[in-house]
């Protein structure tokens, strides 16, 4: 399949990063929000980016222009899917937003369109009956950052057919990501149902007064290896997007061990989100930098 035209459905941290991702392999990108302020903060965070990565010497301006030229951002979805051959849906992740959204995204684009969806804890099958097209859709999952991360999973439901998995293996392998394929679909998909174990782990010694968050987090990053500790990976991602993924998934499976942990929901209440709020596990100052632990 020749894809040329891609349609991102949500210009939030990871739909705009997608967006810019899509752009640089040389793709003819649209980017939808239904919120004209969301698309201009979008706009704003990748031009900073953009100039960041050109100021590093990882882009160049002329290849960073000629991205630019090729994305569009903008409210009406019927006029951005009218070509669209993939789409990758970054929207909010509420099952019923997302079936409606398919609904339209199915009405919307050329029949032999891709309908993928970016979510992390909706499955092919909770969405790809939701349309006509049911072995067009599955999942291309990117991880935040969008422009940074390198994997990219991809997973088939039960009926997505396997020139679907195909076309998506190659889109994802001409953006310069690597394809990991699930052969079988599951909630949390592989990355993140590691991811999540470990995160687990971390608030359940945090909450029972174990260690501090900060020592946590450095026993992470300096006996693991990892980037970056637990909590501030979740700072990073959003302390909002773990809780309300773990709330879907304990609504599914009714399982005590999916349900959110008492200080996250605390955080939520409070408004305390992370980076984008300034406040999570960590406090940070206005230009994003981590000041201490809150
Ligand atoms: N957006 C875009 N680019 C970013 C970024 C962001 N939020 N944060 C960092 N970067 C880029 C920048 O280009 C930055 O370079 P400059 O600041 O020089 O421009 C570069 O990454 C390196 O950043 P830093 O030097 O500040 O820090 P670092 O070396 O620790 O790298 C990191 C940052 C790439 C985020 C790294 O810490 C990392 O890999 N962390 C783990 C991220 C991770 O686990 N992601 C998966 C999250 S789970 C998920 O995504 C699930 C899901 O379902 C969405």
């Amino acid at each position: 399949m020749d894809i040329q035209r891609v349609l991102v459905v949500g210009a939030g941290a990871m739909g705009s990063q997608i967006a810019l991702v899509c752009a640089r392999a040389g793709l003819a990108v649209t980017c939808h929000d239904i919120d004209e302020t969301r698309i201009e903060a979008a706009r704003h965070d990748l031009r900073e980016r953009s100039d960041r990565d050109v100021a590093k010497g990882r882009q160049s301006r002329a290849d960073e222009d000629a991205a630019w030229q090729r994305l569009t951002f903008g409210t009406d979805l019927a006029g951005l899917a009218a070509e669209a051959d993939f789409v990758i849906e970054a929207a909010v992740e509420k099952l019923d937003i997302k079936r409606s959204l398919f609904a339209d995204l199915d009405r919307l684009t050329p029949p032999h369109a891709i309908l993928a969806t970016n979510s992390s804890s909706f499955v092919p099958s909770k969405l790809a009956d939701a349309t006509a097209r049911p072995g067009l859709v599955c999942n291309v999952h990117f991880f935040n950052p969008a422009l940074v991360m390198k994997c990219v999973e991809v997973v088939a439901g039960p009926q997505t057919t396997s020139e679907t998995v195909e076309a998506a293996v190659e889109l994802v392998r001409r953006l310069g990501k690597t394809p990991v394929v699930l052969d079988k679909e599951i909630p949390g998909f592989v990355a993140n149902r590691i991811l999540n174990a470990v995160r687990d782990e971390a608030v359940f010694l945090y909450e029972s007064g174990v260690a501090s968050v900060e020592a946590i987090d450095t026993a992470c990053r300096t006996a693991l290896g990892y980037p970056m500790g637990p909590f501030e990976l979740m700072d990073l991602t959003g302390v909002d997007i773990g809780y309300f993924t773990k709330q879907a998934r304990y609504a599914e499976t009714g399982d005590p061990r999916d349900a959110p942990s008492k200080s996250v929901r605390e955080m939520v209440e409070r408004g305390d989100l992370g980076r984008k709020t300034g406040r999570g596990w960590y406090v940070y100052d206005e230009s994003g930098q981590k000041i201490a632990p809150a």
